[in-house]
């Protein structure tokens, strides 16, 4: 039987401006590390997968506190690389459309919250020092998992907070410290070595 994974990755990027009014031509500095999101969406949508079927991945993103963007598969309109992520997000924090990209105002107590609420998902922290994770004891394959990353400086105290109130579970990748897009990247991996298997059998 083929195996349908449905990952979603929440990133939690508090520092980010929900204004896009950051230059192309400086993401780190402008867009105050933008260009750690733009990495993580191409590892979720471009590079990462390669059997998994995308329209199964989401990128949810807590920008600045109270705005969140969820980002769906851009099938045929894949932006390519970081500049032009930043644009696809520049647009739509200004109010232009794209069919694989909604605003809404959300905070990650209320993102986490919805996600509990539904009994066929699952919410993780990815944490270096949480529970160790692997192919062989990956969280269950047919419900939908999120995984709740850091951005370039982790989780501020806020984000611990909702973490403790929600009793949500660490998971580690091991005891380096990752890049979030690599964080995206190898759990997508882990997975897919999974479904590679059973398709195998
Ligand atoms: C670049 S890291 C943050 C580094 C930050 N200086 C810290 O100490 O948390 C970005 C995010 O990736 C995830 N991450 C990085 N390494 C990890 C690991 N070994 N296991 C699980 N998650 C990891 C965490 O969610 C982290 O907040």
């Amino acid at each position: 039987m083929e195996q349908v994974v449905h990952l979603r990755f929440v990133l939690y990027f508090p520092e980010l401006s929900d204004k896009g009014n950051f230059l192309l031509r400086d993401l780190p500095g402008s867009g105050k590390r933008i260009d750690v999101l733009c990495r993580s969406l191409a590892a979720c949508f471009d590079w990462g997968p390669s059997i998994l079927d995308k329209s199964n991945l989401e990128i949810i993103v807590l920008i600045g506190g109270t705005s969140c963007l969820r980002i769906g598969n851009p099938s045929n309109m894949m932006p390519r690389g970081e500049v032009w992520w930043a644009r696809v997000i520049k647009d739509a924090l200004s109010g232009n459309y794209y069919p694989f990209v909604s605003v809404e105002n959300q905070s990650l107590e209320e993102v986490a919250e919805a996600i509990l609420s539904n009994e066929k998902a699952h919410l993780w922290v990815l944490d270096d020092a949480g529970s160790s994770i692997n192919q062989r004891n990956l969280p269950d394959m047919n419900a939908q998992n999120s995984f709740i990353i850091g951005d370039h400086k982790g989780f501020d105290s806020e984000a611990l907070k909702v973490f403790n109130d929600h009793s949500i579970y660490r998971l580690s990748l091991g005891t380096a410290s990752y890049l979030t897009s690599h964080c995206i990247a190898a759990i997508i991996s882990m997975y897919e070595e999974v479904v590679h298997d059973v398709a195998e059998r």
